[in-house]
């Protein structure tokens, strides 16, 4: 990859003309990073949400140090590693079964809008997602713009939740599973998680962005269930249309690197039969206000 020589000047930003994303060209990320191009990355990033590095190839220690340029490292949510070892870093995301045993998570379903660990108090700023083997069709990846579903929110509904929060269920994940360790529950106003604000503000960009992280169980404390469904029920549908969305079809060595502050993701199923298997980096994030 001789031709990525890494130079601030030689990076290229391509957007891809939807409501977010954007390709990076001209960077080799196996490499060192100089200061010059990390920010160049880096306001690229905020101005575009989403990043996309086609082309990389890049070994687990690579991809965790192309995301510590970005912020802290956040430890993957598994057990039982050596605290220094690389792999504490990586989530291993995939559908693929080795003795019995599944390899990573989220399996081949459909994964539903979400914003990663919305349910934590402080939930990661950044995801870096990272394509070994891919289905030759399906498992895409969508991402919708939370600026954008704030701005363009009608007037009454943008007055209705100004300084309302929303508590984000962590009992179930993406795919709908019961996490480990909790209990099934079926009253959103019993599920645990963290109650973040519905408007955020991001530290960066100092832009609003709407902040619904999961639709499951989810709840407006202060409001009756009915009141609170029908709300989210409304800001759920204004957020998730198409013009505010962009889908990712991956190919091995592709690199996504999304603002978890101001998008949602969701994934869609694929062929059991077939492979996927991605890895994962986060970043440590702050508390929404
Ligand atoms: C994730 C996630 C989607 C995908 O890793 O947080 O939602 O495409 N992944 O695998
Ligand atoms: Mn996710």
């Amino acid at each position: 990859m001789s031709h990525r020589n890494n130079l601030a000047s030689s990076v290229r930003i391509v957007p891809t003309g939807a409501a977010l994303a954007a390709d990076v060209e001209g960077v080799d990320l196996s490499r060192p990073l100089d200061a010059g191009v990390i920010s160049v990355l880096r306001r690229a990033w905020l101005d575009h949400l989403v990043l996309r590095f086609r082309r990389q190839q890049l070994s687990d220690r690579q991809l965790a140090d192309f995301s510590a340029g970005f912020g802290e490292l956040d430890r993957a949510p598994v057990d039982v590693q050596e605290p220094d070892d690389v792999r504490s870093f990586i989530s291993v995301i995939s559908n693929v079964i080795e003795d019995g045993k599944p390899i990573g998570g989220l399996g081949d379903g459909e994964s539903k809008w979400h914003t990663d660990m919305s349910y934590n108090e402080l939930p990661p700023t950044a995801s870096l997602l990272y394509a070994l083997e891919v289905p030759s069709s399906g498992g895409d990846t969508g991402f919708c713009n939370m600026y954008l579903a704030y701005e363009t929110l009608p007037a009454d509904l943008k007055r209705r939740i100004d300084g309302l929060s929303c508590k984000h269920d962590a009992a179930h994940n993406s795919v709908g599973g019961l996490r480990y360790g909790f209990e099934s529950i079926t009253d959103p106003r019993e599920t645990p998680g963290a109650v973040h604000p519905l408007v955020r503000v991001h530290p960066e960009t100092g832009r609003k962005a709407l902040f619904l992280g999961r639709r499951l169980f989810a709840y407006v404390p202060g409001l009756s269930l009915a009141d609170s469904d029908d709300l989210l029920d409304a800001l759920w549908s204004h957020a998730t249309q198409e013009h505010l969305d962009w889908y990712q079809q991956w190919r091995v060595g592709d690199l996504l690197m999304w603002d978890n502050r101001c998008v949602m993701h969701r994934r869609d199923g694929f062929d059991p039969a077939a492979r996927r298997v991605m890895h994962r980096t986060q970043l440590l994030g702050d508390r929404p206000h």
